[in-house]
Parts: C-alpha cells; structure tokens; sequence
C-alpha cells in the first residue's frame, strides 16, 4: 500500500490530497480562489500567489487530518511543478519540499497536464461524495458528483491501451494518443486559445461572472444552439484547433445590440458559442479515436465538466468516453496523487533542485 501526499497549486486553486496506491481518495481538499480573481474576470497572477501563501499550510494540514494521518506516514510527497503560473507553483513545491526534506520521505514532480488524464484513473465511491473533503468548493459545479456515474476501475477495471485524451482546461487544448502509462503522442492542439480560455474570454464579453465556462453553460440552459451560426474552424486534415475567430465572432455579433444582451437572446447566444466549440472538439475527438483504433476517450480537465461536450462527444464517439465526476475534472490534488504513484512506482524521484517549469508540456 503506498499512500502519497499530493500537493497542487498551479493556478488558482490551493490543492492537497492524500491517495493511495493511485486510485484510493484519502482525502481531497481544495481551496478556490475563484472569488478573489473574480474582480479582474481573469486570474491575477500576484494575487494568486500571495493567497497561495495564506492557504497552503492549512489546506495540506486539512488533508492529512482527513486521512488521519502523521507527516511521517506518506510514502512520498507529490507536487506539481508545471505548467503553470511560476510565482503559484514555487509556493507548492517549496512547501513539498519542506515536508520532504523536513521528514525524509521521496519527492516526485508531477506534470499537471498528465495529472488531468490520471483523473481517470481515481475510484470515486458514495464515500468520497458524502466526506465534506471540499472546504471551499470551487462552484456549485464542483460539487456535483452526481453527473458523471464512477468509473469502474479505469485500465485495471477491463479497459486497454491504447487511449485518446481530450485535454481541455484553461491553458490547454490538445489531443492525445497515450499507448500505455507514460507513453503519448501529440495529435493536435490549438493554435490561438484553449477552449477553456475561450469560454472564459466570452464569459466576460456576455457580461457573466468568472470562471466563463461554468456560467456559460448554467446561462446556455433552455438556449438554441442554432439561434447564431457561429464559425467553426475545422483546419482540415488535422487535429489542430483555433478558438480565437469564434471568440471575435461572438464580440462582433454583441457589438450589434444597443445594449448587452440578456434574457432569452443571452441563452441563446451562450447557448449557440457552447454548441461551436463542442461541436469542433467532439467531431475531431472522433475522427482521431476512428484513426488511432482507441479502446476509449479520456475526457480530461475543467472543461471537460462541460455537460453538452460529455452528450456530444459519447454521441459521435464510437468507443466508450469516460470523463471524471466535475470536481476531479477541474483542478485538485488528488489528480496529483494518482499521477505520481505511476511515476513512484517506476521508480522517478525528483532531486532538491527540483525547480518549476511554467511551460512544462506533456509531449
Ligand atoms: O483544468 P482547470 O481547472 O484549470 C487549468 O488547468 O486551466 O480548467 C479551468 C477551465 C476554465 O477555463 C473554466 O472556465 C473551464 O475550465 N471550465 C468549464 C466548465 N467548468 C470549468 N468550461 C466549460 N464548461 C464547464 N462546465
Ligand atoms: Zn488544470
């Protein structure tokens, strides 16, 4: 049994988590700093430190009490060293290494795009919806663990290699062929925007509140997809993306009304900027699972919390798609911990000088 003490703190969450052997949810506490970076309708990197400081000792003290557990019990420490925001990941993995060096245990680097994907690979049991592990959930989004039913055992539960993940968060939008644990090949990414970057961007031009992606969704409910035909930039004969004409196109249809656009006109527009961008991800996610003869589709990172890209996706895949419950799809350090027991157990161990990398890339 190997219990690894997980520490994230790449954007704007302040995470820990304790997992064992990489599946098992000892504890998940993450604490959101979404209403401070509210103000700016964007993170604000300064800020984002600064109240990673204040949190970090309490949130990582608040995951080992609910594993109930010692600083000498963990079989290793864990961090996220990219990438990321620099002055946000300095302070996690200092305060790793704190703990490491402080009690003689193994640090492991985790990449925390690889981590989205070992999501997946986390057992999610009626134990961890009922333990208030959560202290400052990130939304109500978060917190609903009803959507997504638990996966049952990831690879080990009769899935195989090789797996298509559709990473898609804040910063990223990238296809990824992964033909075993550790093993990936880059498909496609986007060219401008990530998609979650995208929602975010039109969240503030539709006049909703931060983070764009979940108030877009909640605002495109009762919409028309088909209200305004948004463009869709397909970039033939590849799994390339481009956000950032759709993001423009959405700015120039809210520039024809005299005043910003709310009620029914607001649903459709969110509604129908939701349906593009769903549309391109969902239809390439596809085409590459076809070409690559995937066993499976690993919806990964916060946007893939998205309910219209989950419907889309397992509509035009003809594989199964798997996508972690919405508070493991959006930042957390569990995530963390079912990432570095892989690479604990093929022996990797970080050095002291074990630095952050901001632009740290999965392949
Ligand atoms: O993975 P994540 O928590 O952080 C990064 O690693 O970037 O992803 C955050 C992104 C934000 O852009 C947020 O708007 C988006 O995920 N997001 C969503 C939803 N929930 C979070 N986008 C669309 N629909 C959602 N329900
Ligand atoms: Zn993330």
């Amino acid at each position: 049994m190997i219990r690894i003490l997980a520490i994230e703190t790449s954007c704007d969450e302040t995470a820990a988590a304790v997992v064992e052997d990489g599946r098992r949810i000892l504890s998940n506490v993450v604490a959101s700093q979404v209403d401070l970076h509210a103000q700016y309708g964007g993170v604000f990197p300064e800020i984002a430190s600064r109240a990673h400081i204040e949190a970090i000792v309490p949130v990582i003290e608040q995951a080992m009490r609910e594993a109930h557990m010692g600083y000498d019990d963990p079989d290793a420490v864990a961090v996220t060293y990219g990438p990321g925001l620099a002055g946000s990941l300095l302070v996690g993995v200092n305060a790793a290494k704190g703990i490491a060096l402080g009690r003689g245990l193994p640090l492991v680097g985790v990449n925390h795009l690889e981590a989205h994907i070992y999501a997946h690979w986390l057992n999610v049991t009626d134990d961890d919806a009922a333990t208030p592990s959560l202290t400052f959930p990130p939304s109500a989004e978060g917190t609903d663990r009803e959507t997504s039913p638990p996966q049952a055992g990831g690879i080990e539960g009769g899935l195989e290699f090789p797996l298509l993940a559709l990473l898609v968060s804040g910063g990223h939008t990238e296809l990824i062929l992964m033909r075993d644990h550790g093993d990936y090949e880059y498909l496609g990414g986007t060219l401008d925007d990530a998609a979650g970057e995208a929602f975010d961007k039109v969240g503030r031009l539709l006049g909703l509140p931060y983070p764009g992606g979940p108030s877009i969704q909640e605002a495109a409910k009762g919409g028309n997809p088909a209200a305004v035909d948004f463009p869709r930039a397909w970039l033939e004969d590849s799994y390339d993306f481009s956000f950032s004409g759709l993001k423009t196109a959405v700015l120039r249809e809210v520039e024809t009304y005299s005043t910003p656009p709310q009620g029914q006109l607001l649903t459709d527009l969110a509604a129908s900027f939701q349906a593009a961008v769903v549309d391109v991800l969902s239809a390439k996610t596809a085409q590459a699972a076809e070409e690559y003869g995937v066993t499976g589709v690993l919806l990964s990172g916060g946007v893939s919390a998205n309910t219209a890209l989950r419907e889309m996706t397992t509509e035009r895949v003809s594989v199964p798609v798997h996508y972690p419950p919405p508070f493991l799809c959006t930042d957390n350090a569990a995530m963390i911990g079912a990432c570095a027991y892989r690479r604990f157990i093929a022996g990797e161990r970080a050095g002291w000088d074990l630095d952050v990398v901001p632009g740290l890339r999965l392949v």
